[in-house]
C-alpha cells in the first residue's frame, strides 16, 4: 500500500518518507473552508493557502497587497475544512522583508491564529537569518525559489526564470542553503526541468514543482487555474481538469431564466 493510502494526517515526515520511497505528492491552494473541505476529502497531500488569494479571491494584478491579516482569515478558514492534508500559509509581502524578529513574528502569528501545520516564504540566501529564527521557534518552513511573484517589480515579468547559467547556479545554493537550514520542501516555480530534476535528485528534501517539469518530487497547482474557474491565465504549464467558468455560468443562466419564468420557485419548494 502507498504512504498515501495510508496515512490519517500528512506531516513533514509524511512527505519526507513519500519522497524516500519515490511517490509523488499532490498540492493545490485553496483559500476558503468549502474548496478546501472538498479537496482534502479527495485526497490531495499538502493544501496550499497561497497569497495567489490577492490574485484569484481579491482580483489584484500581483500577489503584493493581500496583507498578513487576510492571509490568516484564510488560512484558519482552510484549516477547519481539513482533516487529512498538511496545511501550509504562505507568508505574504511585507511580513517578513523588514528583519528576522518581524519574519518570526509574521509565522507566529500565522501559526497561532490560524492553526496551520507550516508556512512557505519566498527567497533564498538573503532571507536564511529569517528562515534560521523561524525554524528555531519549530515552526515548519517551505521554501520557494524560480519564479518569486513577490518579486515582480524586481523583475518585471513573469517569464520563465535560471535559464542562463550564473542564475542556475545561484539557485542550487539557494536550494542547498535552505535544506541546510532545515526547511522541509521547496517550491521551484517556472524554471527549466532538467534544473529542477537536478535540485530534486541533490536534496534529500521534497522539491515540489509548479512549471518546473515532471522531475521532481510533486506538483503544485492553483485550484482556480486547474479547475477552469480563472479563464485568463493560461501557461503553458497549467493543464486544465474541468471547465468550471463554463459550468458555472450555465448554472446561473438556467436559474436566472426560472425566476424569469417563475418556475422556481415551484409548490414544492416552499413552505
Ligand atoms: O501563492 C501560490 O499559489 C503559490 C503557488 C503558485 C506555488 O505560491
Amino acid at each position: 500500500m502507498s504512504v498515501h493510502q495510508q496515512i490519517k494526517k500528512v506531516t513533514t515526515h509524511v512527505l519526507s518518507e513519500m519522497k524516500l520511497k519515490g511517490e509523488k505528492i499532490s498540492m493545490l491552494t485553496a483559500y476558503d473552508y468549502s474548496m478546501a473541505r472538498i479537496i482534502d476529502k479527495a485526497g490531495v497531500d499538502v493544501i496550499l493557502v497561497g497569497d495567489s488569494a490577492s490574485n484569484v479571491m481579491a482580483g489584484y494584478e500581483t500577489t503584493l497587497p493581500i496583507t498578513l491579516d487576510q492571509m490568516i482569515y484564510h488560512g484558519s478558514s482552510v484549516v477547519r475544512g481539513v482533516e487529512r492534508a498538511l496545511v501550509v500559509v504562505d507568508m505574504p509581502f511585507g511580513s517578513y522583508q523588514g528583519n528576522s524578529k518581524e519574519a518570526l513574528h509574521s509565522a507566529i502569528r500565522i501559526m497561532k491564529e490560524s492553526s496551520a501545520d507550516a508556512v512557505k516564504i519566498e527567497g533564498g540566501q538573503e532571507i536564511i537569518e529569517s528562515i534560521n529564527r523561524i525554524l528555531s521557534a519549530g515552526i515548519p518552513v517551505m521554501g520557494h525559489l524560480g519564479l518569486t511573484p513577490q518579486s515582480i517589480h524586481k523583475f518585471g515579468t513573469y517569464a520563465v526564470r535560471a535559464q542562463k547559467e550564473d542564475e542556475a547556479e545561484r539557485l542550487v545554493a539557494d536550494a542547498h542553503a535552505l535544506e541546510e537550514a532545515g526547511c522541509f520542501a521547496i517550491v521551484l516555480e517556472k524554471i527549466p526541468a532538467a534544473l529542477a530534476a537536478r535540485v530534486a535528485r541533490e536534496l534529500t528534501i521534497p522539491i515540489i514543482g509548479i512549471g518546473a517539469g515532471g522531475g521532481v518530487d510533486g506538483q503544485v497547482l492553483v485550484v482556480h487555474d486547474m479547475l477552469g474557474i480563472n479563464q485568463e491565465f493560461s501557461p503553458r504549464f497549467l493543464r486544465r481538469y474541468h471547465n468550471l467558468y463554463a459550468e458555472i455560468t450555465g448554472a446561473v443562466k438556467n436559474y436566472i431564466q426560472d425566476v424569469k419564468s417563475q418556475d422556481f420557485p415551484n409548490e414544492r419548494e416552499q413552505y
